[in-house]
């Protein structure tokens, strides 16, 4: 199996892995978290959403958080925004705190887009079009993310065809890259390989990233099908955290421990400290007062302490 050489992770754990924390994270915190992941040499963050209050309340302090971050060159910085309302939100400051990369999401599933975005898949193109126009025209990327992709809670098995479908009016509307999402982690390889191909039919393998969450145990196993695809940008959330609000029962993505530790056993190069990263898991997780949902995490830390 011919592999990549080189992986690039975006860490999504300030975003996916906080905002659905019941308990109000402050802002330093966030702040203090994309730090020691940038420390760790993350070259990608996802930072916070510009999303409704009302419907993620952990979010609602996403421009303080922008405002707080110490950016390092070279890393790219990204917020989710939904609509036009959000992405105005996101460039309400200085340029200065302006995210380098926003993103759109929208999903597979009909239900799904309805629970999660409060419109049709259909309307949420016509949303994300002008938001996708406005980012360009400011010099800032645009990613799409791809929900229920292989499963969704409300309408179960997710064809192929329906990725494919989404990834096409993703594309129709300039979205540079997009992302690859098992929401609900009920994925197996092959099935994750199907949602693949069938987004691989409008982009490029350098525009197509796997999301994978890990609630069935099954995120590692997907990332290395996705490998064997060619895929080489990963999303994955430090100590495992995370979960969707609009995805009942759904836990974490996979953590970027594990992912890390993996892919350089396999000689796959990421650029990031795994040392680091796991004191940043270990960070986050007291703030939170839980221990690191990493295997690999647990394991070193009992070896060092040993
Ligand atoms: P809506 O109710 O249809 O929007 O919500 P609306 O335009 O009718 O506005 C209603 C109210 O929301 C108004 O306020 C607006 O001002 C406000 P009111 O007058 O009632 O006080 N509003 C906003 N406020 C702040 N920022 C905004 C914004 N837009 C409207 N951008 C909306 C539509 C999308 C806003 C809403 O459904 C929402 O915020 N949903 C949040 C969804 C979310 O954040 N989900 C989690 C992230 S996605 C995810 O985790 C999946 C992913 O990880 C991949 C995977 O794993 O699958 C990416
Ligand atoms: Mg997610």
């Amino acid at each position: 199996m011919k592999l990549p050489a080189r992986v690039k992770i975006v860490d999504v754990g300030p975003r996916d892995g906080l905002q659905n924390e019941k308990q109000p994270v402050p802002a330093e915190v966030k702040i203090g978290l994309v730090q020691r992941l940038q420390d760790a040499g993350l070259a990608e963050i996802e930072v916070t959403s510009f999303v409704s209050p009302k419907w993620v309340p952990q979010m609602a302090d996403a421009a303080a958080v922008m405002h707080g971050i110490r950016r390092r060159a070279g890393v790219r910085y990204s917020v989710l925004t939904p609509n036009l309302q959000g992405f105005e939100a996101a460039v309400a400051g200085p340029r200065a705190e302006w995210p380098d990369e926003i993103v759109v999401f929208g999903a597979a599933s009909e239900a799904f887009s309805r629970r999660n975005i409060n419109c049709s898949i259909a309307e949420s193109i016509g949303r994300f079009a002008p938001v996708a126009d406005a980012a360009r025209a400011r010099g800032i990327a645009v990613r799409g993310a791809m929900s229920c992709t292989v499963g969704c809670p409300y309408e179960g098995e997710i064809a192929p065809g329906k990725v494919g479908y989404l990834a096409r009016l993703m594309k129709d509307i300039g979205v540079e890259r997009v992302d690859v999402a098992d929401t609900i982690g009920v994925g197996t390889p092959r099935a994750v390989q199907a949602a693949l191909e069938a987004t691989l039919a409008h982009y490029d393998v350098d525009h197509v990233s796997g999301h994978f969450h890990d609630t069935y145990g099954q995120a590692l196993s997907n990332t290395l099908a996705a490998l064997a695809l060619g895929v080489w940008n990963f999303q994955s959330s430090v100590a495992g955290l995370g979960g969707c609000p609009y995805a009942k029962g759904a836990t974490g993505n996979v953590a970027t421990e594990d992912v890390v530790y993996m892919l350089h056993g396999m000689g796959i190069e990421t650029g990031i400290d795994l040392d680091a990263l796991i004191d940043a898991g270990v960070y986050i997780s007291q703030a939170l007062g839980r221990e690191p949902h990493s295997r690999v995490s647990k394991a070193i830390r009992t070896k060092k302490e040993s």
